[in-house]
């Protein structure tokens, strides 16, 4: 019958009832700052947000956003090719573009859309696209959607990318290589000097996806593509608003200007209604203020430095290297939700992934870092970790 596919998530929905634990849309009840939250009654720590700048709570983006409600409304009550095109719409292209330093830019009303419109544009029926297999869910739904042929290649591995792209002979002209600047569990970088290497050799068209890594990576924030010197080898770069610039929404940057005609093409862009005025207007003030204020970067990786490596002196099975996303592996589910569990006992509120979330068929505690946490704040999230430990949670020797 029509619902006994979902069975597997109603026995897994049953296991955590039977626990009295909901790590999943646990209910926050009061937002105290953009690092501190009341959940599930408890005063805790935000570890687990991608509010990387801390851009949610700046005084700067509530007033932008405050003024544009009072001046435009609160939604466009329509798509852009209808009546919800306003003026600061294209004022926030002009500034992505202008940002990227390409001529052309094009906003979604969310990231997943943003990456799935046009991933599932940018190619069809007869082509190809190649993906990283731990490809965020938003780049596979664009995949699937776009008719081509899906091929993926392994995570972080240009040679394997090489092969592959080898193998498609002169299709590989018409082959999209979808990456992502920063990997939105573990935490880890595309090489995107070598994957460039291998795009010049074999051809192709280059996405990456910075949603995590904007405002993030690179000397102006721009990115993996910007810090890895590569940014002429790419043809299109996605992001998304929700993370760094603390609003929500989504957008495409390219240097074709292509990008303006494939615009009416993209179904995620074209049916649905725009990004409402007073997000636009927090986004817009909030990408000023990454330009403007390279500190937020700075504090920013101050605190992933501190977290990543105080986890790691503890013993813990973390990612290869510091990053703002510093995920904790664990083998055993029921073991990650206890530990999910503790934390939030003890004050700090991270993120548990399951697969098929999380790149293998591990789990994850998956901490976000953001520049608005204190020094005092990453140590806590330290001590919760040690707590764990210390209370047989988890065994540093056996998961580490
Ligand atoms: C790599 C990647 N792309 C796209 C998205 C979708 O962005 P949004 O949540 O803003 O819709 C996410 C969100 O987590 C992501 O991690």
């Amino acid at each position: 019958m029509l619902f006994e596919k979902f069975n597997f998530m109603a026995e897994f929905q049953a296991e955590l009832k039977a626990q009295d634990v909901v790590p999943f849309g646990a209910v926050t009840e009061k937002i105290l700052s953009a690092t501190e939250a009341v959940v599930n009654g408890r005063k805790v720590i935000l570890a687990g947000t991608n509010n990387y700048l801390g851009l949610s709570f700046d005084p700067r983006c509530i007033a932008a956003a405050q003024e544009a409600a009072g001046k435009w409304g609160t939604g466009t009550t329509g798509s852009r090719l209808a009546n919800g095109t306003f003026i600061e719409h294209e004022q926030l292209e002009s500034e992505l573009a202008a940002f990227y330093g390409v001529g052309h830019a094009i906003t979604f009303t969310t990231g997943f859309a943003a990456t799935m419109g046009m991933c599932a544009s940018l190619v069809g029926p007869g082509e190809v696209i190649l993906l990283d297999a731990d490809s965020h869910a938003s780049i596979y739904a664009g995949a699937q959607l776009s008719g081509a042929e899906i091929i993926r290649f392994k995570h972080n591995d240009p040679e394997d990318l090489a092969k592959r792209l080898r193998r498609l002979g002169e299709r590989a002209s018409q082959t999209l290589i979808v990456v992502e600047g920063v990997y939105s569990m573990l935490g880890d970088t595309a090489p995107l000097e070598e994957i460039v290497a291998v795009k010049r050799e074999y051809g192709g068209w280059l996405f990456v996806d910075e949603a995590h890594s904007m405002g993030v990576l690179g000397s102006h924030g721009r990115g993996a593509s910007e810090a890895s010197g590569m940014e002429s080898d790419i043809d299109f770069i996605a992001g998304t608003f929700s993370k760094s610039l603390g609003a929500t929404g989504g957008f495409c940057v390219s240097r074709h200007p292509e990008l303006e005609t494939i615009r009416y093409c993209i179904r995620a862009y074209i049916f649905t209604a725009s990004s409402s005025p007073p997000v636009v207007a927090s986004t817009r003030k909030a990408l000023e203020i990454l330009r403007s204020e390279p500190g937020l970067r700075r504090q920013l990786w101050d605190n992933a430095n501190r977290l990543y490596s105080g986890l790691q002196a503890l013993g813990l099975p973390v990612g290869p290297s510091p990053s703002p996303v510093v995920a904790v592996t664990l083998e055993d589910r029921a073991r990650a939700i206890n530990c999910w569990s503790a934390l939030l006992d003890a004050g700090v509120y991270v993120n548990l992934v399951v697969p098929p979330a999380s790149p293998s068929t591990n789990f994850l505690l998956r901490n976000s870092v953001s520049a608005a946490h204190s020094s005092a704040q990453i140590d806590a999230m330290i001590a919760a970790y040690a707590g764990l430990i210390d209370s047989g949670l988890i065994d540093a020797k056996r998961d580490g």
